[in-house]
């Protein structure tokens, strides 16, 4: 009580954000230099398989054109490739800088940010602009948020990197969540995965503009917006788990198939962090929703069967899960289970041994985008994941961020929040068997299903340097097995056509 009323005293404050303040705060950059300097696991293993990769090494030549598209146009090929991969060797290089101070690493950052910034002005032209939007929106705007204090950069950039954030992206963020294209007139028309990405972009541009507006905007649709990345319907019910009884929270897309719903649940832990790090707790929003949808996804796919509510949006019905790419692993676990289980102090048993799996299938720890897999498939790079670099906790990591809790709160925004966030340590346990992690270090599986087994393979030949060869041989030559192929057509489809009877507006693509 006594902390809060110093934290209410504190609140003339609250307007100002905290920098950096998207997926990485500063705090877990201080934590990340001693892991790498004290050399332990699993930040060492993953830390070696960062620094390998092609993207985080000099020269590295940016490729920033003036318009990309996902899709083909006319006898232009896709290229929007080109600004995935430079978004993810921006925030790998800048993120590299952080860690090690060389500023060759920050001025190779800037020199990509600001080639785009001086000649992006189209993202597409048909409705897979809006993953541009959102899945690279967020990645460039965490890697611009590493940069901003890099003097030269701050002095000749950042103005013009936000105004391209702001102007080619947000725009289209913003459009989008209002359902101002025509295909939108059902608000459940697209899959959450689209949306979702929109909330993340447009977080992350409000922090990375220091723009209130636009944050609390991103925060009230996640709360509360009418279409699939409002988090009541990302996750539309909660079911009884078989045995227990425990609470599990069905996915919108888990009738589709669990690739889609994979990066739900990356995405989710993207705007949830992204949230934490500016005093925003969505990590517990409506009984830890997020992380209730999160244990449903991971029993599923770790072979155990899970109730499943019919689901119609008036354009597709499914009445059973879908068994497509099921065992899918993305990078999305590190942050749930460190959150949930070491931070909060909760029972995650599937979100935990999905972690596992993922550990057992990547080589010790959670891979990122410029790691693995083609550069041209675009779900290697939806998210930008490193999760065990940024999130991975010990115990005493844990005790000693219970204790900054309190000092660093006077950027919180709201009452609600700081109480929110006051309770955290009281929330928290000792959570046993965690360690069980740090121990992992040698690369196992191979997945049990067969839509995992293309990933697992790579993986098992991925570990480190081998991973960037991969990436720069796969390009035209990739072969879609089953799992890359659920990556590769990750989020091209919505929900289904539109009834002409129905709909004022003309039919556009599925
Ligand atoms: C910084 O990184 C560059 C590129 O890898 C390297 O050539 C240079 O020697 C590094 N500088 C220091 C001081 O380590
Ligand atoms: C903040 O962003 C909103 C859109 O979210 C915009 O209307 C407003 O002009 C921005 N404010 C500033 C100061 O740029
Ligand atoms: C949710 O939005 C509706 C209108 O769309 C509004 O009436 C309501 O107050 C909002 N609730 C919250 C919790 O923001
Ligand atoms: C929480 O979810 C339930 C449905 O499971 C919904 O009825 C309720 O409005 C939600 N509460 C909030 C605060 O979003
Ligand atoms: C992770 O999997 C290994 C076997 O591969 C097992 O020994 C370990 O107990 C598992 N850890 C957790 C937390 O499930
Ligand atoms: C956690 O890691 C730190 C180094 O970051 C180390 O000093 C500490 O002993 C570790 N604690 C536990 C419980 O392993």
């Amino acid at each position: 009580m006594k902390a809060l009323q110093l934290l209410l005293a504190l609140l003339p404050l609250a307007s100002s954000f905290s920098h950096p303040g998207l997926l990485v705060a500063e705090s877990d950059l201080a934590r990340l230099r001693g892991k790498i300097s004290a050399r332990l696991d699993p930040w060492q293993a993953c830390w070696s398989s960062f620094v390998n990769m092609a993207p985080a090494n000099l020269p590295y030549t940016p490729q920033a054109v003036s318009s990309v598209d996902r899709d083909a146009v006319g006898s232009t090929d896709s290229n929007a490739y080109l600004l995935w991969t430079d978004a993810a060797a921006a925030f790998t290089l800048a993120l590299r800088w952080k860690i090690e101070g060389n500023t060759s690493y920050a001025d190779a950052a800037a020199t990509i940010l600001n080639s785009w910034s001086d000649k992006l002005t189209s993202i597409g032209s048909n409705d897979d602009q809006y993953l541009v939007a959102g899945l690279q929106g967020h990645e460039l705007a965490n890697a611009g948020e590493l940069l901003r204090d890099y003097t030269p950069f701050r002095e000749n950039g950042l103005a013009k990197f936000q105004t391209m954030m702001v102007d080619v992206f947000l725009a289209k963020n913003i459009y989008f969540l209002e359902h101002l294209d025509g295909s939108e007139h059902n608000v459940k028309h697209f899959f959450a995965n689209w949306e979702l990405a929109q909330v993340a972009s447009a977080m992350a541009i409000g922090v990375l503009t220091d723009n209130t507006t636009t944050f609390n905007f991103a925060v009230d649709y996640f709360k509360n917006g009418s279409g699939n990345g409002a988090i009541n319907n990302a996750v539309t019910n909660i079911v009884q788990e078989p045995d227990t009884g425990n609470p599990l929270g069905q996915g919108q897309e888990e009738g589709r198939d669990q690739g889609h719903s994979a990066l739900d649940f990356a995405l989710l832990g993207v705007i949830a962090q992204q949230a934490w790090n500016q005093g925003e707790d969505l990590f517990s929003y409506n009984n830890s929703r997020i992380l209730l949808g999160a244990e449903y996804f991971a029993r599923y796919n770790l072979g155990y069967e899970v109730p499943f509510e019919p689901y119609t949006n008036g354009l597709v019905s499914y009445t059973e899960i879908s068994s497509g790419s099921r065992g899918d692993t993305r990078w999305a676990w590190e942050v749930l289970y460190n959150h949930y289980v070491m931070i909060k102090g909760k029972q995650a048993p599937w979100t935990t041994k999905y972690l596992n799996k993922t550990y057992e299938t990547y080589g010790g720890f959670e891979p990122g985008s410029g790691s693995f897999g083609s550069h041209k498939v675009s779900g290697y790079y939806d998210t930008l994941g490193w999760g065990t670099l940024l999130y991975h906790l010990n115990e005493t990591d844990v005790a000693s961020l219970r204790e900054s809790t309190t000092s660093t709160s006077a950027t919180h925004r709201s009452v609600d929040t700081l109480a929110a966030l006051i309770k955290v340590p009281e929330a928290t346990k000792s959570i046993s068997g965690s360690s069980s992690f740090l121990s992992e270090s040698t690369p196992t599986v191979p997945a049990s299903t067969a839509t995992s087994t293309a990933t697992s393979t790579a993986a098992s030949t991925a570990a480190s340097t081998a991973a960037s060869t991969a990436a720069s041989t796969a390009a035209s030559t990739v072969n879609l097995h089953p799992g890359q192929h659920a990556h590769g057509h990750q989020h091209s489809h919505h929900a289904g056509p539109q009834k002409a009877a129905s709909c004022p507006l003309p039919p556009k693509k599925q």
